[in-house]
């Protein structure tokens, strides 16, 4: 095996590559994606921020009956931004009124006033806690010390999100094992949490080298990675793996719509952007026609989760007429580098990529 396969994050968990295939929330991530990601040699992972605790249990065993090696679990540490818990009439009668045209357009109801409450982050933790994946990783914050204490004594790695140099630093000083750098370009929600998500837009070749700088736990540079070139220009500056999201999100085995993975295939996937428009919170997608024409009327928002209960029926909807231009497309801005429909195929490439790269490097100019 290569010698860039030897890095702290490898020998932390035992497992083959630095290569971690990124947790999808919100129905992205599947137990076959995760499984043959793992089974592959890297880290297959589950995005489970938005199921209750008897689901996390059931995907850490469906999982296990795909795959006996590590795999990571990942959960979002602060499930509501201030005001986003409750809906009160008032918000949602603007947000609804500022949705109504489109829900004519698709020719649906405008929904009732929602009745839901954001997630239970204590007790999701207890449940991925007890289900013990290899890895536990989160976003949009720290997890208190006792949850911290109670993965290390169980042997779970943890692994914490960074936006920004002080949200790694803080990472490192709260004893998160791992930290991932995750730059701008990077597919779905911005983690941020010390300051406000569009106060921390850093891309991935300035945060990487920057974060590995600053702390000693291994760095995990995510964000525009999709191939080999990516991979060998991570570990050179300063990561320990790499995780990917969009790419594996492509392949067949992921939980997304096949409407999704067909566009991601396309040439319109070069088109990025970053909103509030579907969640309330900012993340990137393929920047079409709702998220620019909500763009002016984001103070009309309300606060996440409670800005996407309102909008939740309208993707659907969206997504059943086979609308791309209402449906959330997230996607990272190196989209267009999909090229593999088969995770397994997917990964390796990449190994292979890397590999040729690694041997050639300095004794080839570069290919144009
Ligand atoms: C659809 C989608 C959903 C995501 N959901 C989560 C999530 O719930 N938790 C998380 O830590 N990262 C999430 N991410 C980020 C990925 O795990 C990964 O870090 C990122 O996609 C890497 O950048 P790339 O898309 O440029 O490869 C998501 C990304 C996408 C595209």
């Amino acid at each position: 095996m290569s010698v860039w396969t030897k890095t702290d994050f490898t020998r932390r968990l035992s497992i083959p590559y630095p290569i971690i295939q990124g947790p999808f929330g919100r129905g992205g991530s599947s137990a076959l994606l995760a499984a043959t990601v793992s089974n592959a040699g890297g880290l297959g992972s589950y995005g489970a921020n938005d199921q209750g605790p008897a689901e996390i249990t059931k995907i850490a065993a469906d999982i296990r009956k795909l795959t006996d090696k590590p795999f990571g679990m990942n959960l979002w540490v602060s499930t509501y931004d201030a005001g986003g818990e409750t809906l009160t009439t008032e918000t949602y009668e603007r947000v609804a009124k500022l949705l109504e045209p489109y829900y004519t357009e698709l020719k649906v109801d405008v929904p009732p006033m929602p009745n839901s409450k954001p997630q239970n982050f204590d007790d999701q933790v207890a449940a991925l806690i007890e289900a013990r994946p290899a890895v536990f990783s989160f976003v949009f914050g720290i997890p208190s010390p006792e949850i911290l204490r109670t993965c290390r004594e169980k042997g779970i790695v943890t692994v914490g999100a960074a936006s920004t140099v002080d949200e790694a630093v803080a990472c490192e000083q709260a004893g998160v094992d791992c930290v991932a750098a995750s730059g701008f370009e990077a597919g779905g929600h911005r983690p941020s949490f010390l300051k406000p998500a569009d106060e921390s837009l850093v891309g991935t070749f300035s945060l990487v080298p920057q974060i590995a700088d600053k702390v000693k736990i291994p760095v995990i540079a995510a964000g525009g990675i999709a191939d080999g070139r990516g991979i060998v220009a991570a570990l050179t500056l300063g990561a320990d793996a790499v995780q990917i999201g969009t790419a594996f999100l492509a392949c067949d085995e992921s939980g997304t719509s096949d409407l999704h993975r067909k566009l991601l295939f396309q040439e319109d996937a070069k088109n990025t952007g970053l909103s509030r428009a579907y969640t309330g919170r900012l993340a990137r997608g393929i920047y079409h026609r709702f998220a620019a024409e909500m763009k002016e009327h984001e103070p009309l928002f309300a606060k996440y989760p409670a800005h996407s209960w309102i909008v939740a029926p309208l993707r659907a909807a969206a997504l059943a007429q086979g609308r791309d231009d209402l449906v959330a497309l997230w996607a990272g801005q190196a989209a267009t580098l999909c090229r593999h429909h088969k995770a397994a195929e997917l990964f390796a490439s990449l190994i292979k990529e890397t590999d040729e790269l690694l041997k050639d490097r300095f004794s080839q100019p570069r290919k144009r």
